[in-house]
């Protein structure tokens, strides 16, 4: 039986915290799709393709069984269309728990053939979110314990363009 994963986001970007879930995921699933959200309702700060390739640099090393895609619409019509019985989710603190419990649960609700993993990810990037990190890239502090070496450069370039314009 070949185990088949999505690991949905928005990944705005990608973070440390987001690339130990998806190292540790690789190791679990014969297969594992990292979805792309592509929100039109929201303003991202990287394009879907940005985010998609930005992604596909930091996961190179993972192996051939890891892919990027990007998806609109829901998670679990995503999971249907890459044969995914499993959906993966990173929690960092119990903080995370009761929204992902939620999305699990709607999930369950609208497809229960496909279950939701969670994987804790590492202690150190508990504190790691996409949106603080931008925000600290925005006023120049480091964040480069916080991203992975493509996401920072990317991000540090993305603030001087705003600071041009
Ligand atoms: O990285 P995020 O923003 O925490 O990821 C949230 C995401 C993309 C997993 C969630 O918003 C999602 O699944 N969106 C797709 C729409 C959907 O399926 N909604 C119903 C179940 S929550």
């Amino acid at each position: 039986m070949t185990r088949v994963a999505v690991f949905p986001g928005s990944f705005d970007p990608m973070t440390n915290a987001h690339l130990d879930v998806a190292r540790r995921a690789s190791g679990l699933f014969d297969e594992l799709i990292i979805g792309v959200l592509n929100n039109p309702r929201k303003a991202p700060l990287f394009s879907v393709d940005e985010r998609v390739e930005l992604i596909e640099r930091c996961v190179a090393d993972l192996g051939s069984h890891v892919r990027v895609a990007a998806f609109a619409g829901l998670t679990v019509e995503f999971a249907h269309g890459q044969g995914a019985a499993f959906i993966v989710r990173g929690l960092r603190a119990v903080s995370d728990f009761e929204a992902e419990l939620q999305m699990a649960l709607t999930n369950r609700k609208l497809a229960p053939e496909i279950d939701t993993t969670f994987l804790m990810s590492a202690l150190e990037y508990g504190y790691v979110s996409s949106s603080l990190t931008k925000e600290v890239a925005r006023f120049g502090g480091d964040i480069s314990p916080m991203v992975p070496d493509p996401v920072a450069a990317a991000l540090i370039g993305r603030m001087a363009e705003g600071r041009r314009v």
